[in-house]
């Protein structure tokens, strides 16, 4: 069973309150399994992008299915060494940050990708030959399901141009830097198998300027299906087209190079379930507006990228379907859904939005002065509270009163 039924939902929203987010972890074991066994045989290592879900208990779980985690700031690092992942499993893929974080990742003994030349530079002043790393190149290639979620552009802040490999190639000429992979990463839900050959060819082309490369890695951005009858990306035609390229060209520096991939949503997307409970009703006349007890401070996806989340009453599934607008209770417009056909919807129904696991509770906020949801983790068939909801301490925690 990869889906959660609707009766253990509403038991956990009955259990812990709502609004909360439920992760169900056979559902990520599953996509992991997806992956390791549609790329069986070809040499990969899979690094979990948690900048998805950093939930601690997420991070133990995904190790534990021999996962490696990919981390987007130094403390992801210390949150996936804290989880007892060990530094060798840990990918830092930095991105615009000071020197000083780089230097923290390195005494943490973590894969280091850098992603300017002027922290390339520093590093191999620093460190010169004793502590190889990889790039994070920008390909230019135009990807992903938005431009905001697209990374791999001409326009794009991430990465070194490719255009200015000559800079690199000098700055390891000066330093002795050892640079041991390549990286690209060129957006979010990204369904055409084809821009990861686009992404690998661009690669190749590279690869014998550089003496001792170990891994290529072609980041994260695998879709998954948010709508009913969508198609995510084809992973089995994936590691076809990876392994095609592989026999295409030959490594040229001899040496076996390994295919690293950061997926984040594919892992743990659809895992996820937020639950909400209806406040209020209000009829009028360009819509029926459903009122929740949530926001964009709790799921932003659908107002900051125009996201689709798919809903449904879970308390009223036989109902008959009218139109509905499923708005929060943010003091600013935070529709989630413009009329949507649901089944009947009525005061206290619980409305629950699907593949709300990744970039769902991980982008929440307190604005509004809203409390943080609760997380609450499904495995082996139990629920398990793994993040308790804020309270009103937590608003003035980090306040100093002077007046
Ligand atoms: N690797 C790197 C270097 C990344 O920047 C990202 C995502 C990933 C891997 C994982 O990408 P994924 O497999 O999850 O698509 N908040 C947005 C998505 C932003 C993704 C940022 N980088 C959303 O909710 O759609």
């Amino acid at each position: 069973m990869q889906q959660l039924n609707n009766l253990t939902l509403i038991s956990i929203a009955t259990q812990y309150g709502t609004p909360v987010y439920v992760y169900h972890a056979e559902k990520i074991k599953a996509q992991y399994q997806q992956l390791t066994q549609a790329f069986e045989g070809i040499n990969t290592r899979f690094f979990y992008a948690c900048k998805a879900l950093t939930n601690v208990n997420i991070l133990k779980y995904i190790g534990s299915l021999g996962c490696n985690i990919d981390c987007s700031s130094i403390n992801e690092v210390k949150l996936a060494l804290y989880a007892g992942i060990p530094a060798g499993n840990i990918l830092y893929t930095s991105n615009g940050i000071a020197f000083s974080e780089i230097e923290e990742a390195a005494e943490a003994g973590v894969h280091i990708n850098i992603d300017s030349i002027a922290n390339l530079e520093k590093f191999g002043k620093k460190y010169g030959n004793t502590y190889p790393v990889g790039i994070r190149l920008r390909p230019n290639i135009m990807a992903g399901g938005n431009l905001k979620i697209s990374t791999g552009h001409n326009k794009s802040k991430f990465g070194i141009p490719i255009d200015q490999i000559d800079e690199v190639l000098k700055v390891i000429n000066q330093t002795n830097l050892i640079i041991k992979g390549l990286h690209i990463h060129t957006g979010s839900e990204i369904k055409d198998v084809a821009v990861f050959v686009e992404g690998i060819e661009v690669l190749f082309d590279l690869i014998p300027k550089f003496q001792h490369l170990s891994y290529i890695d072609l980041g994260g951005g695998f879709k998954v299906p948010y709508k009913e009858q969508e198609e995510g990306t084809n992973i089995q035609l994936l590691a076809e087209e990876v392994k095609k390229a592989f026999a295409v060209h030959p490594n040229p520096n001899g040496q076996p190079l390994t295919v690293w991939f950061e997926p984040g949503k594919y892992l743990v997307s659809e895992a996820g379930y937020f639950i909400t409970q209806v406040n209020v009703m209000k009829p009028t006349s360009a819509t029926t507006f459903v009122s929740v007890n949530s926001g964009f401070n709790h799921l932003i996806r659908p107002m900051f990228y125009d996201a689709y989340h798919r809903i449904q009453n879970i308390s009223n599934p036989n109902g008959p379907i009218h139109h509905y607008s499923v708005v929060g209770y943010i003091c600013e417009t935070d529709t989630f859904a413009w009329n949507r056909p649901l089944n009947e919807v009525r005061e206290n129904d619980l409305l629950v939005f699907y593949n709300a696991g990744a970039y769902g509770f991980e982008m929440s906020s307190n604005y509004n002065s809203r409390f943080k949801p609760a997380e609450v983790l499904v495995l082996n068939n139990e629920a398990h509270l793994i993040r308790k909801s804020d309270s009103f301490e937590d608003l003035l925690k980090n306040q100093l009163i002077i007046l």
